[in-house]
């Protein structure tokens, strides 16, 4: 086949030059983003992936789910959506099990959590509903809000129940269906948790109109107890306001997928009207065995001193960032207890140059910049997992406070130890 090369003179189509034009200017504000391959094979210094268990990384699973598959005697692709030829009885008892797991009527299988966020609120709402949604909420649930019928989508401030509480006086006012409010229980850029119970006690007054919508995609197999979740850990998974939790599978899971859980007749709705599940191929079954391995893990002893060892170092990486007082003034949000904390390196050249500088020393921590979040609040969001060390934590912060201290840009720390 003979392959034609493009003359390099010929004008370019509209399109490519818009392309160009739009990665120009992202390139020119230090916002462009490109694949990189992972630099360092140490593990103990992993701090930016979601892997917080390492299940991803984990022979154990890896055995188990090429034994889950024998027993199953499957083949892998799935063939079609689960409505046309891509359901199994695999995919039925990862649903089940999953349930069971989170205390839950049902589950629905979605093929990734930005899917189940995605397809839930995308077709929850009609015109007569409202949806309110936390302003941190990720970008899955937001894509949701853009797809919705709802005439009234609003954000209010983060974990802000004042804020949330105006909304919702107006949304009541304003629409006269129900008002959907969507939250996480973990903020993955900001690592701080949903105030659950006082949430719960805030939005009362609206009564049965009110459903409230939890994304837990950065607590599950970390919080209650098992890993079934914050909103388990809290005790409110059975509360009348509660209409659906989203979990992710590949953060500590450390698989690829995601549930939505909810009612049997949510699980109805879902397979009729969310169309990322009846529009696209089922997950194969290699990803199925392994989730399913995953949950069986979950209450096994290695798991449950895995998930302990998070929280322990959570501690530590805690304690010495408040003895550095340069890195001390970057914490965002006051230190909570959860294995997430976000550092205020603002600017965005400037926050990937930090990263890039711990990169040579061998740490993997994440830059994080616009559009993931707004301008002015870039930030380096450290992880931390079950293969972390204390070691590599005390070098962690020490390395980036000697990167802060010695930046030749002295212009950008004044603003980002104010934030
Ligand atoms: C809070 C939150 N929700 C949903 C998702 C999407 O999940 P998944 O990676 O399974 O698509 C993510 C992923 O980063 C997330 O952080």
């Amino acid at each position: 086949m003979e392959i034609r090369g493009r003359d390099p003179c010929a004008e370019e189509d509209l399109l490519s030059k818009k392309m160009r034009k739009a990665l120009e200017s992202r390139k020119s504000r230090g916002l462009v983003r490109q694949l990189t391959l992972e630099q360092s094979s140490c593990l103990e210094n992993d701090f930016g992936s979601n892997d917080y268990l390492g299940l991803a990384r984990s022979e154990m699973l890896r055995g188990t789910a090429s034994k889950i598959l024998e027993r199953y005697q499957c083949v892998n692709g799935s063939t079609g959506s689960r409505l046309v030829t891509g359901n199994s009885q695999l995919a039925e008892d990862v649903e089940e099990l999953a349930a069971k797991f989170h205390n839950s009527e049902s589950a629905v299988l979605f093929n990734s959590g930005f899917n189940a966020n995605h397809g839930l609120l995308g077709c929850l709402a009609s015109k007569d509903d409202a949806i309110l949604w936390d302003e941190r909420c990720h970008a899955s649930s937001r894509e949701g809000t853009r797809v919705t019928n709802s005439s009234h989508v609003k954000a209010f401030r983060h974990n802000d129940l004042d804020s949330l509480h105006k909304e919702l006086t107006a949304a009541l006012e304003r629409v006269t269906g129900a008002v959907i409010i969507v939250v996480e229980s973990l903020y993955s850029m900001d690592g701080d948790l949903v105030p659950l119970k006082r949430l719960f006690k805030r939005i009362e007054f609206g009564g049965r109109r009110v459903s409230v919508v939890i994304d837990e995609a950065h607590t599950v197999g970390l919080y209650g107890g098992n890993g079934s979740g914050y909103v388990c850990e809290r005790g409110f998974e059975n509360h009348p306001n509660l209409l659906a939790r989203v979990v992710s599978l590949g953060k500590a899971f450390g698989c690829h997928g995601g549930f939505v859980l909810g009612s049997r007749l949510l699980r109805d709705y879902l397979l009729n009207y969310a169309r990322p599940l009846i529009f696209s191929s089922a997950l194969p079954k290699s990803s199925l065995a392994t989730i399913l391995g995953a949950y069986e893990a979950m209450d096994s002893t290695e798991i449950r001193e895995k998930r302990a060892r998070v929280f322990t170092l959570s501690e530590y990486l805690r304690s010495e960032i408040d003895a550095s007082p340069v890195v001390r003034s970057l914490v965002m949000t006051p230190m909570g207890t959860t294995n997430i904390c976000s550092l205020a390196v603002v600017g965005a050249e400037f926050c990937v140059w930090v990263a890039d500088q711990l990169a040579l020393k061998g740490f993997r921590v994440m830059a994080v910049r616009p559009p993931t979040v707004s301008p002015g609040t870039e930030r380096i969001r450290i992880t931390v997992h079950s293969h972390n060390v204390a070691r590599s934590i005390r070098e962690l912060v020490r390395c980036l406070e000697e990167i802060i201290l010695t930046a030749d840009d002295g212009a950008v720390l004044p603003s980002a130890a104010k934030l």
